[in-house]
Parts: C-alpha cells; sequence; structure tokens
C-alpha cells in the first residue's frame, strides 16, 4: 500500500476489495519503513522493492506467468527487448577467451552479435548448421561456453534438432540456450528436452498485439540465472512497467490467439501450395517439409503460425503480390494479431549477397507470412488477390 507522505498525502482511498487485475506499479523507488527493514529486504529476509531498475511488480508478474509456461527450474526475468535478453545471456554467462556456436539462420541481430559484438569483445564465434548436430558437433571447441539456437530457423523454417544438440551439449559440459520465440511453450518447452537457459521475444506471440517490446529468460541452474540478473539490472536492460501490464493483459489470450493462428496458417500453407504461381511452401506439417518428421515429434504435432512460400519470378512478381495483396501489412515483425507479410530479401536478409541468400533458399520471390486472427476465408482471398496480381503481369 502507497504511503501518504509531505508531497504525496493522498495516498491509496481504503478499500476493503481487491481488484480483480493487476495494478499498473510505475514507481522507480519504493519507500522503506527503517534501515533495518531495509536491511531485511537486501539480506532476504523480508520480499519487496527498492529500485525499478532492479525489478518491479509488473515485471515480476509477468515473468512468473511466463516461468510457468516454460516449466523454468529458476524463477525467469524479463527485460526491455528480445535482443536484451540474448544480450544478457551472452555477456552475463561468457568472457573474454571463451567460444559460442550460433546457429546459422539465428534472428538477425543475434547473428550481428555472433559476427560483430561477441568478437569484438574477445569472445569467438562459430556459426553451424543446427538441423545436422554433427555440423554442431564440429564447431565445439575446448572452449566453448554455450550454444545459442532457435527451435524453428527464420524465415526458411527448418527445424532444429534441438534433442540431439542437448545431448551433445550435456555430454560436452557446453550450455545449450534456446531463443524460443517462433515456436512457444505451447509446440515445445525447452527446457524439458534438457535446455540449460531459454528466452523469448515477448514482444511477438506471447505478447501478441505489436504494442510492446519485451524479452524473458531464465536459466536451469540458480548461478546462471543470478549472472543473467545482474549482467540485466547492471546494464540497465529493465522493461516498462507498463509494456509488462500490457504484456501479461496479451498472455492472457495466448493460447487462443496461437491455436486459432495454427489452424489459419496450416489451411493458407495448403491452400497457397494449390495455387498456380507458387513454387513451394514451407509449413512444418505438410508432407513435404524437409524436417516433417522431427517436426512432428519435437513440436508435437503442431505446425505453429508461419508459413514461407517463394513465388515463381522474382522482384517485379514479389512487388506486384504485396501490392495486389494490400489487406495484409507488409511489416516485418511476426506473431501479431494480424497476418504480416516479410520479404527477406529486401528487409531481415539484404545485408547478405544474392548467392548466399540463395544458399540459404532465400529467392527474390520468397515470403514468410506470420498469420494472425484474421477470418481465414478472407485471408486467404486476400492472398489470392496478391497471387491474381502476379498472374495479371504476364
Ligand atoms: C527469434 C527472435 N529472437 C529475438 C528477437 C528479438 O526480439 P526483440 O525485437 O523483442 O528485441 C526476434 C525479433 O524479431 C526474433 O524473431
Amino acid at each position: 500500500m502507497m504511503k501518504p507522505t509531505l508531497m504525496r498525502p493522498g495516498g491509496l482511498p481504503e478499500t476493503a476489495s481487491t481488484p480483480v487485475v493487476t495494478p499498473l506499479m510505475p514507481s522507480v523507488v519504493y519507500a522503506s519503513e527503517t534501515p533495518d527493514r531495509l536491511d531485511d529486504q537486501y539480506e532476504g529476509r523480508a520480499q519487496g522493492y527498492t529500485y525499478a531498475r532492479e525489478g518491479h511488480p509488473n515485471a515480476d508478474v509477468l515473468a512468473r506467468r511466463v516461468d510457468a509456461m516454460e516449466a523454468a527450474p529458476q524463477p525467469g526475468l524479463v527485460v526491455g527487448s528480445g535482443m536484451a535478453a540474448v544480450t544478457a545471456v551472452l555477456l552475463g554467462l561468457c568472457k573474454a577467451g571463451d567460444h559460442v556456436v550460433g546457429g546459422d539462420q539465428l534472428y538477425g541481430r543475434s547473428l550481428r552479435m555472433m559476427r560483430d559484438d561477441l568478437p569484438r569483445l574477445g569472445i569467438a564465434t562459430s556459426l553451424a548448421d543446427p538441423t545436422d548436430v554433427g555440423a554442431v558437433a564440429a564447431a565445439l571447441r575446448p572452449e566453448t561456453r554455450l550454444v545459442l539456437i532457435e527451435v524453428v530457423s527464420n524465415p526458411t523454417l527448418r527445424i532444429a534438432d534441438v534433442q540431439g544438440i542437448a545431448d551433445l551439449c550435456r555430454e560436452t559440459g557446453v550450455l545449450l540456450v534456446v531463443d524460443n520465440t517462433f515456436t512457444t511453450p505451447r509446440a515445445v518447452r525447452p527446457f524439458e528436452l534438457g535446455a540449460d537457459v531459454v528466452l523469448h521475444s515477448v514482444t511477438k506471440l506471447l505478447a501478441g498485439h505489436s504494442d510492446v517490446t519485451l524479452g524473458w529468460v531464465a536459466a536451469r541452474e540458480a548461478d546462471h540465472a543470478k549472472a543473467i540478473y545482474d549482467f540485466a539490472v547492471t546494464t540497465g536492460l529493465t522493461p516498462s512497467p507498463f509494456d509488462c501490464w500490457l504484456a501479461e493483459r496479451g498472455l492472457m489470450s495466448f493460447d487462443l490467439r496461437f491455436d486459432r493462428a495454427e489452424a489459419t496458417a496450416a489451411r493458407l500453407a495448403d491452400h497457397l501450395a494449390a495455387q498456380p504461381g507458387v513454387k513451394r511452401v514451407l509449413y512444418p506439417t505438410r508432407p513435404d517439409h524437409p524436417d516433417r518428421a522431427r517436426a512432428q515429434g519435437l513440436l508435437q504435432g503442431r505446425g505453429c503460425n508461419m508459413v514461407s512460400f517463394e513465388l515463381e519470378g522474382g522482384r517485379a512478381e514479389a512487388n506486384a503480390f504485396t501490392r495486389g495483396a494490400d489487406q495484409i501489412a507488409f511489416a516485418p515483425t511476426l506473431g501479431d494479431v494480424g497476418t504480416t507479410l516479410s520479404h527477406p530479401a529486401s528487409s531481415s536478409h539484404r545485408a547478405l549477397t544474392p548467392e548466399a541468400r540463395e544458399k540459404l533458399g532465400m529467392s527474390e520471390g520468397f515470403f514468410r507470412v506470420s498469420v494472425g486472427l484474421e477470418d481465414p476465408d478472407a485471408l486467404i482471398a486476400a492472398f489470392d488477390a496478391g497471387l491474381a496480381a502476379v498472374a495479371a503481369r504476364k
């Protein structure tokens, strides 16, 4: 309860009842009764907050919810973005002289950390294909501290051999860090497969409305959790209470949103695969997915909400498609209530050469779709409008 002071004499009104919604608590600082009570807090005899950068109630409420979804062995931490979570893990757990292995199709900024930032700080890095446990094993060195992978690659939707890599990491004493943003605990819970650290961009499916930027991270071991917490608090990777409050609200409908988007994604994938002008479709539960058998086991039969497809043709066809499919936001994010369409060659993967993109299977006609909650028939009609615009060029 807020204590009345000279400056803020109002305090809070008396109430014999309690709110059903988590109150938003933007307070940066918390007042204590006495120095002895403050000692109790700092020394762990009493629970409480001191300064919001070190932790605040809205972040903790949200963290406990994601902890439960991920079956986190230690309490997790909410931070200011998904990249703040990646940074807190890499810099909280590694030191100069260590080596890190990353999946070769990580999210673009995670790849940049691997290529530029970690080496600049004296942490050597290698990239390896996470669908091939042999390639990851070959990349390990005696000084390898951790392996960072995503379960499903972006935007080619290849499925990592999470179990194989978890076994390899356990045998070699290397930490396994899994970014579970794309798949979410609805499809896979990496701690149950042996991951040591799990993280999310909460910005995406968990919060779900493209109105907050947040991350979450949890570790299996208490000393790893403490190292990540200390780094995040010292470097100020703190989340805003309002963002946490909004994300907690978004999370309440997460299961429903995920299931609905997934059902529509499966329908859209099958529909696109049957259309002329579409060269190929990638969706984990389709029989033609290159990692279908692994997807079935790992994702427990789920396909999630992301679909990728390739149009016949090049940039001109891609331009015609986005013009024709103008009811769909052409925007490089994922996990929103609305469907979004992204074109890796002109956005997330524009820094690669056309040859490097081609090697990854990303031509100028390649699109990634994050399916939202629209009426499925209306959504399919919007895609058909895009395909019709491409066909009209001929
Ligand atoms: C798989 C994955 N990890 C991490 C991030 C970074 O998250 P944020 O944008 O919240 O920093 C993203 C963002 O798109 C992502 O797709």
